[in-house]
């Protein structure tokens, strides 16, 4: 989508709608009060029948106002005239955004720049701008022979005073870098099985190095898997008929010397669960498993978008959890690429499996900090529901930092413990460790096994299980942590310049 900043008055640019802001109370924005002068006060007289009373979660629009250059008026409930949340201005521009794609309309103009926002800026409004509108916009229709024929929204002009366009721009530019993130992650999670193999990942990192000169991509292939020693992440891929891959995106725009930050997404590209099979409700949901290394790559485009001056690799282990003749079973035993040993009591829990192996080959990377994103408990979606990703560290500053990002970027996580006290839960009389602790606190257990792997570095792992996708109806990715990690690595890009 195109998001341009646009200067002058809302009653004179002509669009095939304005979005306007109505605050509590029936109040009128300034943008909006001129509107209504233009028009012979039609916001005024739609405003006093009671259709719109101005709360963050409303919107009117209004076909036919006479009088302005713009074909139509959205008007947009907005809160409290004298400020509101940054949480409640997304959801104001949410429903803002909505209104205009449901009306089929393919440019349009918003002035909810005015709107208040509490400890916010005007770059961090025109931002989410850009990364809601376009989220708004998205669309999966690759795999239908007919698409959908109602008009995408494809141009929206953003309304900004000539004083603060540098600043509004600048908020559009990173806005759209992660919209471009999004997009991509999005497209690859909704993305089924049959389509989105481990190669097929492989293949669009290579795509993406090709189209960014800044990124590299390595490739790790199933036999040299089998000569580094990573017997976890083979063992889930010996029940699959696709050969598993181990990718690595590596983005040098920091100083040479800076070590870079770590990215570790699981890949699995269908969980069947494997012999210990899932339900077969829902199981087609399991087609998300990739989410995680989904996000890896929509956070490197949305980097090389950007040009952040700062040091990223991505590492994406994939492959699918599948039950075949050579699959592995309940009981098996199998040696890590660390070198410890794994019995595998649950072949549904093999997402650790392939982080485990992934976690011990990126310290080669000689990481500032890694940080695993994995749709890997269901346990996580019974704690957290679906709006915060679940956070463990080994490292409380780094735990801070992602809270504050997840904070910022409206794209939250929340903090578990990772105590000593959980770690028995995984003891196993028969190999260093049991890959399942017990029904107790699994995603604490999910993560201490993760935790076992990590020792040498500052880790942290983001539980994305009831996050990364959403159900029912509306089926589909949410393009989720991606908005948390470039807001993570925006602020460390700052950090350090300085
Ligand atoms: N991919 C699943 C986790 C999951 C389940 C994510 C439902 C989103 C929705 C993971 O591989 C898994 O199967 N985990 C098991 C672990 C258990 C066997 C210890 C789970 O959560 O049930
Ligand atoms: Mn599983
Ligand atoms: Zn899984």
């Amino acid at each position: 989508m195109e998001i341009s900043v646009k200067l002058g008055s809302a009653r004179t640019l002509k669009t095939a709608c304005i979005a306007v802001a109505i605050h509590s109370g029936k109040r009128l924005s300034p943008c909006a009060q001129a509107l209504d002068k233009s028009s012979r006060g039609a916001l005024s007289r739609v405003i006093k029948r009671g259709d719109i009373s101005g709360n963050p979660g409303e919107a009117l629009m209004l076909p036919d106002v006479g009088g302005i250059s713009a074909e139509r008026v959205l008007l947009v409930g907005s809160g409290r005239q004298d400020g509101i949340s940054g949480s409640e201005y997304q959801r104001v521009l949410t429903t803002a955004a909505k209104a205009l794609c449901e009306a089929g309309l393919r440019t349009a103009a918003s002035a909810l720049l005015e709107v208040n926002v509490h400890d916010r800026d005007l770059a961090w409004k025109a931002r989410q701008m850009a990364v809601i509108f376009n989220s708004a916009r998205y669309r999966f229709d690759q795999l239908k022979t007919k698409p959908s024929r109602k008009p995408q929204l494809s141009r929206l002009q953003v309304l900004s005073d000539a004083g603060q366009s540098a600043a509004v721009g600048a908020g559009i530019r990173l806005g759209h870098g992660i919209a471009q993130g999004m997009d991509l992650t999005r497209d690859l999670a909704n993305l089924p099985g049959n389509h989105c193999t481990p190669s097929h990942l492989a293949a669009t990192a290579q795509a993406l190095a090709k189209e960014f000169p800044a990124l590299r991509v390595t490739v790790v292939n199933e036999a040299e898997m089998r000569k580094l020693g990573m017997g976890a992440l083979l063992a889930v891929a010996q029940g699959s008929r696709q050969p598993p891959k181990l990718i690595a995106v590596e983005y040098k725009g920091g100083d040479r010397k800076d070590k870079p930050v770590v990215l570790v997404g699981k890949g699995v590209t269908f969980d069947s669960g494997g012999i210990s099979i899932k339900p077969a409700a829902a199981m087609d949901e399991m087609k998300f498993d990739m989410t995680g290394a989904a996000s890896v790559l929509g956070v490197m485009r949305a980097v090389a978008t950007l040009e952040l001056p700062i040091n990223v690799v991505g590492v994406l282990p994939a492959t699918e959890n599948l039950p075949d003749g050579n699959a592995i079973k309940p009981g098996d035993v199998v040696t890590s690429l660390s070198g410890q040993t794994i019995e595998i009591l649950n072949t549904d829990a093999e997402g650790r499996l392939i982080l485990c192996d992934a976690l011990t080959w990126c310290a080669r990377f000689e990481p500032a900090v890694v940080i695993d994103i994995a749709t890997l408990t269901g346990a996580c979606v019974i704690a957290l529901g679906s709006h915060a990703s679940g956070l463990l560290s080994n490292h409380d500053a780094l735990a801070n930092e992602l809270l504050e990002a997840g904070q910022a970027s409206g794209d939250r996580a929340w903090r578990l413990p990772l105590w000593e006290d959980y770690q028995k839960q995984i003891d196993s009389p028969f190999a260093d460790m049991a890959n399942v602790g017990g029904r107790e606190a699994g995603t604490i257990t999910a993560a201490c096994f993760l935790a076992r792997f990590t020792r040498d570095y500052h880790w942290a792992h983001l539980d994305i299980a009831g996050t990364a996708w959403t159900g029912g109806k509306a089926k589909g990715s949410t393009g989720r942590p991606v908005p948390l990690l470039m807001e993570f690595l925006l602020k460390r890009s700052h950090a350090t310049r300085t």
